[in-house]
């Protein structure tokens, strides 16, 4: 994608997170507890490297925090979301966090970062309509994931939204995004979940996890 591109969608994230209040976004969630249960599966270690992709302004990454994980990367296109989000946390809390304005589908420098533990992504990947921008997103996540590593990738079903934040989505079940991903990548777990807005709208989600295959186990299989 051009950067003619990712300043546009730069500045419509920027407008969006400054004109509204965090915890009346339409994805705001007081508890990520369908995004913990899926981490807590992945059985890290607490210095595993967690990287959270278009992350915003998530309460995900606090509750990281409050269970000890210390190696938690933040990352999103919008520098207003991540602001929001450290002015969330107090000041000690903040600094445990590496805070990272980039474009997942086009990065400048996440790209520079390597062995990622878990890529977790709620709600980003049903963004990229366009096949330049998946391909992106598969290529730095195929980059940074290390083997055995957890993906996981929460977004809107067939049965949710078709339009989010006036911007068009791609709507996904569990084997969409298995075929996205690959045969590297091993699909464990998925479940729907309704989630409800502040408003009180409903809006489904499906729920991923994947682990990535090890290289070996590849080769023997050729
Ligand atoms: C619906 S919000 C979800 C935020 C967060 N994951 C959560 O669960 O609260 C989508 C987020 O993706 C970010 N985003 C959209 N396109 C992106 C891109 N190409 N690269 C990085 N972040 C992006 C937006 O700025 C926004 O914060």
């Amino acid at each position: 994608m051009n950067k003619k591109n990712l300043i546009d969608y730069k500045e419509h994230w920027n407008i969006i997170y400054s004109e509204t209040e965090i915890n009346k976004l339409g994805w705001y969630e007081q508890s990520p507890k369908p995004s913990l249960d899926l981490i807590k599966k992945c059985n890290l270690n607490r210095d595993a490297v967690i990287l959270d992709v278009g992350s915003g302004a998530t309460t995900l990454i606090e509750q990281l925090i409050k269970e000890c994980y210390n190696n938690i990367i933040a990352t999103d296109i919008s520098d207003i979301a991540l602001q929001k989000a450290k002015e969330r946390l107090k000041q000690e809390e903040a600094e445990l966090v590496k805070w990272i304005v980039d474009d997942i589908t086009n990065p400048d420098y996440i790209q520079e970062l390597e062995g990622i533990d878990l890529w977790h992504d709620r709600t980003v990947l049903h963004f990229l309509t366009e096949e330049e921008q998946k391909q992106g997103y598969l290529s730095t996540l195929r980059n940074l994931v290390k083997p055995c590593g957890y993906v996981i990738i929460a977004v809107f079903s067939f049965e949710g939204a078709k339009k989010c934040s006036g911007l068009d989505v791609v709507n996904y079940d569990y084997k969409m995004i298995a075929d996205f991903l690959g045969d590297e990548f091993k699909l464990l777990e998925y479940f729907p979940y309704t989630y409800i807005q502040p408003s009180g709208g409903e809006r489904p989600y499906v729920y991923t996890l994947f682990q990535r295959v090890h290289p070996d186990i590849i080769l023997k299989n050729q």
